[in-house]
């Protein structure tokens, strides 16, 4: 995304506010901090664990609670010869240059993708001397800068032209290698070759390898799918952009298997379906976008894929992606292990491999998403009639780590005990947040900065007429209701 300095600034900015916040208020911690970090890895804290859940107990919801979709759990380490047959072993690599100056290492597609235009065009200049000079239009740039880094060989040359992002010496780079992304590890005592295992890079072979027992055991008729939510790890050569690009994250991946011949149906079902989640979840509809992956670029397995991106501060950025892998994987577990997985279809009598139609979610890139989708700086009013600036998280009701807010309108006159009645009735239902500390005003601002989309106040008219008054995050507007309708008031909004 092209982005002039100063809207560049002001995303960056926005980008440390935002990781600031989720600092602040308890969503996410970098790992082992007071250890310097691990890079690429995060803790969820009390809010954050809370947001998760909810965000991937809704994408469950809305994947298994239908007649045709079963969900697993699969183990995070698999057998070796998985990864063979998947093609991981051999193709699950970025390329990778080291700077011998400063020791600083890079994927290479990276280098160029954080090359600002007037180094591309620089670098256009030094390839192909006399062209390129003078006024050329970014865009340009941009396009022929890309076609003199299609290839690895392309590629490699261009690098040799690049100044080390870090120490800023040119020609220091190594040649590229390839990396395998895969973390490796040991089962058993032995660390030996024969005991070495992977930490799995993605959940989907987890279900490929159980396709025929989930079918066979659910009496599953094609078209099926099977959901799983876990942990994926993969050794990035570069993390960034806070959750964007981590070592550990969550993927919810569905494969969905059907007849060969229907596969590009299924596909646009699926591709609508997934987009409109995010919608009904409340992302902003603008913010999100499709990239279809050009046939050249499709990875080995694909015969379709298209990416669902969110527009973060930082550009535009992948958070799902939805492929069509034909029968690749389900093949090759076959070739690999000697175990037949075709399906036998009842009714005709045919037998066939299925065509997967995959859609593939990152937990962790999505709840990035969401969050920074709701993050707002407003001018609101305050006690004294005057505006300040008051953050406020709009996360649907859904997704919000808390939903209601109790305070007592004073620490005196009976309201306290109410307030705490009510938080009592509430807590099997809610998660509720009690507070009595400071102005009401500023506890409403602590719960905005949350998320939290009701806050409930118990005041003198309350021990009148046992009557609240409920006041809704995003329009700042309060109802009294009555205390026994609280409880279905909330509830209906999270329908
Ligand atoms: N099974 C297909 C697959 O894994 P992918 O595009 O490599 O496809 C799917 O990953 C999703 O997993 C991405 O859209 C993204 O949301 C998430 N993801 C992948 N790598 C990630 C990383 N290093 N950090 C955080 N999320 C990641």
């Amino acid at each position: 995304m092209s982005q002039n300095k100063n809207s560049a600034n002001d995303q960056s900015k926005l980008m440390d506010k935002i990781v600031s916040l989720a600092k602040r208020r308890g969503f996410v911690y970098q790992s082992s901090e007071i250890y310097g970090g691990l890079n690429g890895c995060w803790d969820y804290g009390p809010l954050g664990v809370e947001m998760l859940n909810n965000l991937k107990q809704q994408w469950w919801k809305s994947m298994t609670y239908r007649e045709n979709i079963e969900g697993i759990d699969a183990s995070i380490l698999m057998h070796p010869r998985v990864w063979e047959a998947s093609g991981h072993v051999e193709n699950f690599t970025d390329p990778m240059v080291d700077c011998k100056s400063c020791k600083s290492r890079y994927r290479v597609d990276f280098l160029f993708e954080d090359l600002s235009i007037k180094r591309k065009k620089e670098t256009l200049r030094e390839l192909e001397p006399g062209k390129f000079e003078g006024q050329v239009k970014d865009d340009v740039v941009v396009e022929e800068f890309a076609k003199r880094v299609a290839t690895d060989a392309d590629a490699a040359k261009v690098v040799t032209l690049l100044p080390c992002p870090n120490c800023g010496n040119k020609g220091t780079f190594t040649d590229a290698r390839k990396f395998n992304l895969m973390f490796k590890t040991f089962v058993g005592p032995v660390e030996d070759s024969s005991a070495v295992v992977f930490l799995r890079p993605e959940t989907a072979q987890g279900i490929f390898v159980n396709f025929l027992n989930v079918q066979s055991a659910g009496r599953l008729k094609i078209p099926f799918g099977i959901a799983q939510i876990g942990k994926a790890f993969r050794n990035e050569i570069n993390t960034k952009n806070f959750l964007f690009r981590t070592r550990e994250f969550e993927q919810m991946e569905m494969q969905f298997f059907v007849k060969p011949g229907t596969d590009d149906e299924h596909f646009e079902y699926w591709r609508s379906e997934r987009m409109k989640w995010y919608g009904e979840l409340g992302m902003t509809r603008e913010k999100l976008q499709w990239h279809q992956h050009p046939k050249d670029k499709l990875a080995h397995y694909a015969k379709d894929a298209y990416d669902i991106e969110y527009e973060f501060p930082f550009g535009w950025g992948e958070i799902e992606g939805i492929h069509n892998r034909t029968n690749y994987d389900l093949s090759r577990h076959e070739q690999y292990s000697g175990k037949t997985l075709k399906y036998f279809d009842e009714t005709t009598k045919e037998k066939y491999t299925p065509y997967v139609i995959e859609t593939s979610a990152g937990a962790s890139r999505s709840f990035m998403a969401f969050l920074v989708d709701a993050y707002r700086e407003e001018e609101a009013p305050t006690a004294e009639r005057t505006m300040e600036t008051r953050v406020v998280l709009k996360l649907h009701p859904k997704l919000a780590p808390t939903k209601v807010a109790i305070f007592p309108l004073v620490n005196r006159d009976g309201m306290p005990e109410m307030a705490k009645n009510i938080e009592a009735d509430l807590r099997p239902y809610f998660r509720v947040f009690y507070d009595d500390s400071g102005a009401v005003g500023r506890r409403y601002r602590r719960q905005d900065e949350a998320g939290t989309p009701f806050c409930v106040t118990v005041d003198s008219q309350s021990l009148q007429d046992q009557t609240v008054t409920i006041r809704e995050r995003d329009s700042m507007k309060q109802d009294r209701i009555a205390i026994s309708n609280i409880r279905t008031y909330i509830a209906e909004r999270l329908m």
